[in-house]
């Protein structure tokens, strides 16, 4: 392929990345957006194994590396859960770093290339620089995000004292290490500062996430994913890619966007969170936490109870989360929901922004399930309809709806929006127990007069509430 050809190609994938981007913004034409990806992508990897800057002696290498990393990424997309996406989404990110600080370290040992000027020479060494930097932060915050989301790491945030000061530093050094390796004169000299910042950047990496607590970490996957695309772009500087260069912003320019959104949602402010500290474990049994003092017993309920308040009901809200997900229960809440549809109950979702474990994730699931694009509505659309709203169907989630997010400032999730069920005639929570949620805080929305708790599994409690109707 001629190297024109092979210009015109990344242009045509880059065209089509960014409709793929565009695409994804809606669930409606987000099955679009993902064939445009998919189509560029092998556009991308065709003109660049194909093209001038490969030649077929290396061929054998690129197909024996794509047959291995096809196959794992094959085997790990089918094996995965659902749930258990957000953590293979870190562990990718940690891959684009690992592969920034990889191509630095042999862009920096390979000889090959003559630099006309000192200037350019040093700028290309900058690069490296940079790119290592950025990778190596990616790598290890990302292991250590995968960690924290598989439960294998704790959710309570590490606070180091004085943790700012040893940013602080570790950045004055990394900035002087980076002055001593662009005066080096050959390689053996420039890679002792190179390994230096290396490290120190992995130990940042760990340090930044290690700091952020468990209710914070959707923030911290979408930075990853920015970074990770920054990594990607610096790659593209050092292999004087242009595709590579632009993809690598467009990503790391879209999960800027996303933290910046996720933050708002959370009513987080975006340095505070990177600046840690912020959230606590997660995923313990409850424990009165922070001040928010729970009074009262809770009132459980029987899926047949269930049924007769849903089919007395003429609008029910229902509020998935992230136990709608375990339990994998979707197709059941849209069973539900045609049949109480076809009595003339108006039903409607409401979407919390970073209910479940990732971005979209119950947009995904019931569109998975067949539910109308309609009838799901975004929490700012659908928030001020509790209190007109009969009984509102909470499916498995607990920290989204949490009303210690607006009554009790000492709560680790204070000030996070969350969708007002209570406010609702009656509100009917799903869960197996009394456990707490991700942000390992207690919900005193369990203890309201008109809340009543159906325990079980959500599938199994959803299955009997279906069955009861049709009876
Ligand atoms: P959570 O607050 O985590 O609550 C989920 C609830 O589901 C748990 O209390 C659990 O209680 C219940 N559950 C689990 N398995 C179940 C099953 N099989 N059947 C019925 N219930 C089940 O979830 P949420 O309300 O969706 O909130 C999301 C949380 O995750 C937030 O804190 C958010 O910050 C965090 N987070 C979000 C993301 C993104 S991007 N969405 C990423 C990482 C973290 P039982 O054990 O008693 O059943």
């Amino acid at each position: 392929m001629t190297s024109s050809l092979a210009t015109v190609s990344y242009i045509g994938a880059t065209i089509l990345f960014i409709l793929s981007l565009g695409g994804l913004a809606n669930p409606e034409t987000a099955r679009r957006g993902n064939v445009f990806g998919i189509i560029g992508m092998t556009i991308a990897v065709l003109a660049t194994v194909l093209g001038p800057r490969v030649t077929p002696a290396g061929y054998a290498w690129i197909v024996g590396a794509l047959v291995v990393g096809g196959s794992i990424g094959l085997f790990a997309a089918k094996k995965v859960q659902m749930t258990q996406m957000p953590e293979l989404v870190a562990l990718m990110h940690s891959l684009v770093g690992l592969a920034a600080c990889l191509v630095g370290f042999a862009s920096y040992v390979d000889t090959s290339t003559v630099f006309p000027t000192p200037a350019e020479k040093s700028i290309h060494e900058m690069e490296i620089y940079i790119g290592i930097l950025i990778g190596a932060v990616t790598f290890s915050g990302s292991i250590i995000a995968f960690g924290k989301l598989s439960g294998k790491i704790g959710g309570k945030p590490l606070l180091l004292p004085a943790r700012h000061w040893l940013n602080l530093v570790g950045l004055l050094v990394v900035i002087w290490f980076g002055r001593v390796f662009l005066q080096a004169h050959d390689i053996g000299a420039g890679m002792t500062p190179l390994i230096v910042m290396t490290v120190i950047a992995l130990l940042f990496g760990v340090h930044m996430v290690m700091a952020i607590g468990g209710a914070d970490m959707p923030v911290v996957v979408s930075m990853l994913n920015s970074y990770s695309g920054w990594a990607a772009a610096a790659t593209g500087f050092m292999l004087s890619n242009d595709l590579l260069i632009v993809v690598g912003a467009l990503v790391g320019s879209s999960g800027a966007i996303l933290s910046y959104i996720m933050c708002r949602a959370m009513n987080r402010n975006f340095i505070s969170v990177i600046a840690g500290g912020f959230g606590t474990g997660g995923g313990a049994p409850a424990a009165p936490a922070g001040g928010a003092q729970p009074a009262g017993e809770v009132s459980p309920i029987a899926a047949a109870e269930t049924a007769e308040l849903l089919r007395e009901a003429k609008n029910v809200i229902i509020v998935p989360g992230y136990g709608m997900a375990v339990a994998q229960a979707q197709h059941t809440v849209y069973e539900i929901t045609k049949l109480l549809r076809d009595k003339g109950v108006n039903v409607r979702f409401g979407i919390h922004p970073v209910a479940g474990r990732m971005p979209g994730h119950m947009n995904v699931l019931l569109a998975e399930a067949k539910v109308p694009y309609d009838i799901v509505l975004e929490m700012d659309e659908i928030n001020d309809d509790f209190p007109k709203t009969d009984v509102t169907m909470v499916i498995g989630a607990n920290d989204i709806v949490n009303p210690a997010a607006q009554d009790d400032p000492t709560s680790p999730i204070a000030g996070m929006p969350v969708l007002e069920v209570w406010k609702a005639k009656t509100s009917i929570v799903m869960k197996r127990s009394m456990a707490s949620g991700y942000a390992g805080v207690d919900n005193p929305l369990f203890y309201k007069d008109n809340n009543r708790m159906l325990f079980g599994d959500a599938k199994k409690m959803l299955d009997e509430v279906l069955a009861a109707l049709r009876a």
